[in-house]
């Protein structure tokens, strides 16, 4: 296989480089994980993603996981021109948000209210200053691996020893920041019960991932969960449901329906904006009524419930219907059970971990359920060799370890079967 013409790219990520922070307004983007110089990107269309250089990718990162519909779908992109041809912004309340607003109100169980924001990270963001502000309490759980943005209080490192004490994964954080921030290990239903009997007088609110995605992908047991939901409606704290990934994903009700538990409060993003920037959070109407103009919690936005990315938004979800989950949750089952077969078979200690079309490699056969294992089945250097391997057979994946891959309504069971083909000869 001839390796793909990269010249634009290289010479617009030199230019990059002077203007823009490392070239890139996203570090992952830069490469860093995977070596070599980024891909520059000029247009998609369905499931594939064009290069500056004219080179084609079948994209399964599909903007970290938002697009779940493909590149540029018809009836998002009408929906978009159209809006966009009567004003882009008023700062004024419009009809698409209320629309918006209805419709993930009844399709995600956990929401009675919502508020429209810009991002991801301001959608957990604010879901902590509303849970901290409900109960008049300061400290936070998260877990080891869980990624909700760059919010100072949840940028940290797994927790360490006993105290479950978190310490900053960024430069610019001050300690005071984090030091009501306690990370706990992902799945450990004990240590979890341990530490909210010693704090709960002073724990706002638990944050989790219920099918992590940060880490590759590890789907929560749901006996730990059920643990969890329980502990804190015993003890008074609000539980957040982070699915800015695994909302309207797999399962239009996102991954509480899936489990059948409800959490207090959830944040959306990624796949609610249908391509465009978005977040949003919602949940229990006593809790979403601290927030202003209604309560004291205060949280504002210029652009929140943007006309464009409502129209956009809302366009994509209408066309997800029950058929379409079933149908692409079938093609992603099919993949990840083909893959791990292959590997089985060829005693190949690879194993792709799943849950439905988020997916994700792991470069050993242990069971992976929290972070530490998660790490042990890393491996940078093979998954630079496997990312460029499927570069040159047109694939574009993640360009990090330990990052999710989907899959969209638009990749074809050919794809998938190229896909399958490009991995085996790989590892063969
Ligand atoms: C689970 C989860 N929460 C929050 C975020 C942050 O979202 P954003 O990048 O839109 O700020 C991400 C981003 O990948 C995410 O995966």
């Amino acid at each position: 296989m001839v390796d793909k013409v990269k010249k634009r790219s290289l010479d617009h990520i030199a230019d990059a480089q002077k203007v823009m922070v490392g070239g890139v307004n996203s570090p992952v983007r830069s490469f860093k994980g995977v070596g070599g110089s980024p891909l520059v990107m000029e247009y998609g269309k369905g499931a594939k993603l064009f290069d500056v250089d004219g080179n084609s990718y079948t994209d399964y990162c599909l903007s970290w996981g938002a697009l779940i519909l493909g590149h540029s779908p018809r009836n998002a992109i009408l929906a978009a021109k159209k809006t966009v041809e009567r004003g882009t912004s008023f700062g004024a309340t419009t009809r698409a948000e209320i629309e918006m607003a209805k419709f993930i109100t009844r399709a995600v169980p956990s929401i009675d209210l919502i508020r429209f924001v810009n991002s991801g990270t301001e959608a957990t963001m604010s879901a902590i200053r509303v849970s901290r502000g409900f109960t008049k309490r300061h400290k936070i759980i998260k877990f080891d691996g869980c990624y909700h943005g760059h919010f100072d209080d949840l940028l940290t490192t797994a927790g360490s020893g006993v105290a479950n004490l978190a310490s900053s994964s960024s430069l610019g954080i001050p300690d005071s920041h984090i030091a009501n921030t306690l990370s706990l290990p992902y799945n450990n239903t004990q240590v979890l019960v341990d530490t909210i009997e010693r704090h709960k007088n002073d724990i706002a609110c638990v944050i989790i991932e219920p099918v992590a995605g940060n880490m590759g992908v590890i789907p929560a047991e749901k006996e730990f969960l059920k643990t969890l939901r329980d502990i804190t409606k015993k003890n008074k704290i609000v539980l957040i449901f982070d699915e800015v990934m695994t909302g309207f994903r797999n399962h239009i009700g996102g991954a509480q329906a899936e489990y059948g538990i409800v959490p207090d409060l959830t944040c959306l993003g990624k796949i609610i904006g249908g391509g465009f920037p978005v977040g949003a959070y919602g949940g229990r109407k006593d809790i979403m009524e601290c927030l202003a103009p209604l309560g004291g919690v205060y949280q504002a936005g210029t652009f929140s419930g943007n006309p464009v990315v409502m129209r956009t938004g809302l366009a994509t979800l209408k066309l997800l219907s029950s058929d379409f989950y079933r149908s692409l949750n079938e093609r992603a089952e099919n993949l990840s059970r083909e893959l791990n077969a292959f590997f089985i078979e060829k005693h190949i200690p690879v194993r792709l971990s799943h849950f439905k079309t988020m997916m994700s490699f792991r470069f050993s056969d242990i069971s992976i359920q929290n972070y530490d294992d998660a790490c042990m089945a890393a491996s940078d250097q093979k998954y630079r060799e496997l990312f460029w391997h499927l570069v040159d057979r047109g694939i574009y994946m993640p360009p990090a370890d330990l990052e999710a891959f989907f899959i969209s309504g638009m990749h074809t069971k050919k794809d998938l079967a190229d896909l399958g083909t490009a991995i085996k000869s790989f590892f063969k």
